[in-house]
């Protein structure tokens, strides 16, 4: 390597760095485990759920966080997504200012949070903007993606290996001195630029992506997306008809990425992942109707193939129709894919936090979460500023005590977690010699007809045979002996006992010892036990987070 005085510089601050932390004790790096085809994050070597919050783009400067961590601590997360910013980060090539990184690692640890940090780097939103001057001064180096008609367009092409270089470069010194500075594993994971891709256009068109447009598609695409084509070597027209465009672009722009999180994991090998900007999961329209490039559902096999190196692709879930945030969530839970929720937003999805849950996933994040926007005045000028993150705090406050305990249930197989949609009152969750049955909009003795706003949300899990944990909003749950020929229909708001006729006999359940507490430190606490009115008519849960662990027996 050429020594220059910049590089001289990088390593004398890193090293600084690495003299500072030598006295910190040196945690396990975090990591995403696999076992029985179930996913979990590591941190500290145990499974961990990221109760995270995304600020808004241009919050990471020291001046903002007194306006992020109040909210913080409003939301009562674990994890802060936060953005770097390349332009910031490589003012001029090949000098970095560590400044902004090393004040929020500071101030997240004085705050007892973990950290995502997102690397604003080549791709923001489909777009170039935080590359640093230098780079947005000199086109010819740093080229755009050029439309059908030879002009530039407001992207950054994948084919670039100028930029390719240098986002590595930056990329790469960032890594390094994350792992010299933050023994302490405060950041958890990265996230490897920011929705890339392209808005507008399908892909460039500039000559040297029409040359490899026209040319043969690589042996691993064609069987990652199981192609069968005519011809052996088929060029992308041929392998994909009216997808080719978008199957060559998410192809380039995997590999770019690919390669910018190759070269810093190899230094520091954090989890990494990619976010995108969906396309209807339910009715997707056509190519250059989405964010073309990115890592849409119907590409993941192309980024999977292309951009190992990544742990994770993750949807950013702005969808308001209840079916296609579902859709994305399911379509997101693949084999090979840990569910992560890096970005979603709109009041009323927060319940689809226990949905996520449902589908193991490791975390979720609604965006722009603090105080540098005034959302008062959005929403009436009279409203508190805490107003809207209620909905995500409450989940959190339920959830925050325990996040080891769910993480790890999850891990095991042994949680189920479900959220209202309109027009279903109740569901059935099976494990193995019990069913619970969630009922919605019920309270006490009244007959459960949904909630006027669908705001159910529940969480199972099993920790014994006949033992169970129980935590939720707004619904009903109650337990039935499993594996009937007949179940005596239950007639709502009358206190009937769940039953079951079993090998020719009624069973009944029967709440043996129903106790709400609290987890501390990995113990359940209890506060006191639930009977009478309590429990009567099923288990009830309104606004305010409770936690139950339920005994049961049959008679
Ligand atoms: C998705 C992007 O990833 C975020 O950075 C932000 O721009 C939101 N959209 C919209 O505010």
């Amino acid at each position: 390597m050429k020594v220059t005085s910049a590089v001289l510089a990088a390593l004398m601050a890193t090293s600084v760095v690495a003299t500072l932390h030598a006295q910190v004790k040196e945690r396990p790096i975090p990591r995403v485990v696999k076992k029985d085809g179930r996913y979990a994050l590591l941190v500290d070597d145990a499974p961990y759920l990221m109760l995270g919050a995304q600020v808004h783009n241009s919050s990471d400067w020291p001046a903002m966080l007194p306006k992020v961590w109040p909210a913080m601590e409003y939301l009562n997360v674990n994890t802060v997504e936060v953005p770097v910013y390349w332009e910031q980060f490589e003012p001029r090539p090949g000098q970095y200012d560590y400044t902004v990184i090393d004040t929020l690692l500071k101030e997240a640890r004085q705050h007892r949070v973990r950290l995502v940090l997102l690397w604003f780097g080549t791709w923001k939103n489909g777009s170039q903007h935080y590359m640093p001057e230098w780079m947005k001064l000199a086109p010819d180096r740093y080229p755009h993606v050029v439309d059908e008609d030879g002009h530039a367009v407001d992207s950054p092409s994948p084919y670039a290996s100028a930029s390719l270089d240098a986002d590595k470069s930056a990329f790469t010194a960032f890594m390094r001195h994350l792992k010299a500075a933050d023994p302490q594993r405060t950041v958890i994971m990265v996230q490897v630029e920011n929705e890339p891709g392209t808005w507008g256009n399908v892909r460039d068109y500039s000559p040297a992506a029409q040359k490899l447009f026209t040319a043969p598609v690589p042996p691993e695409v064609l069987s990652a997306m199981q192609v069968k084509a005519a011809s052996p070597s088929p060029n992308w027209q041929e392998a994909f008809g009216p997808e080719a465009e978008v199957c060559f672009h998410a192809w380039s722009v995997a590999r770019y990425v690919g390669q910018v999180a190759a070269a810093g994991k190899a230094v520091y090998p954090l989890p990494l992942y990619a976010n995108a900007a969906l396309r209807d999961p339910l009715k997707p329209g056509a190519p250059g109707s989405y964010e073309s490039g990115g890592p849409t559902d119907n590409v993941l096999a192309i980024w999977k193939v292309a951009a190992p190196a990544l742990d994770i692709l993750a949807p950013d879930i702005y969808q308001n129709d209840p079916a296609a945030y579902l859709k994305v969530l399911e379509l997101y839970h693949r084999d090979d894919n840990p569910l992560f929720v890096p970005e979603t937003g709109g009041a009323g999805n927060a319940r689809f936090f226990f949905s996520a849950l449902g589908l193991q996933a490791i975390g979720f994040s609604p965006f722009g979460m603090d105080y540098t926007r005034d959302r008062s005045d959005a929403a009436g000028g009279s409203k508190p500023r805490e107003e809207f993150l209620t909905p995500w705090a409450m989940n959190y406050r339920l959830i925050g005590p325990m996040q080891r305990e769910i993480a790890r249930l999850n891990f095991e197989g042994k949680l189920q977690a479900v959220a209202e949609v309109k027009g279903k009152v109740t569901e059935t969750l099976p494990f193995g010699p019990w069913d619970a049955v969630v009922w919605y909009g019920a309270t006490r003795n009244n007959r459960a007809v949904g909630n006027p706003e669908p705001t159910g949300r529940v969480l199972v899990a099993q920790l014994k045979d006949n033992q169970f944990l129980v935590a939720g909003f707004s619904c009903r749950v109650d337990f039935r002996p499993a594996g009937a020929e007949q179940h005596r229909p239950v007639e709502e708001g009358t206190g009937q006992i769940p039953s079951a006729m079993i090998d020719g006999k009624w069973q009944h359940r029967q709440f043996l010892r129903v106790e709400e507490g609290t987890y501390e430190n990995g113990v359940f606490k209890f506060l006191r036990i639930w009977n009478g009115d309590e429990t009567d008519w099923g288990l009830n849960f309104g606004a305010e987070p409770v936690v139950l662990r339920v005994s049961l027996a049959t008679y």
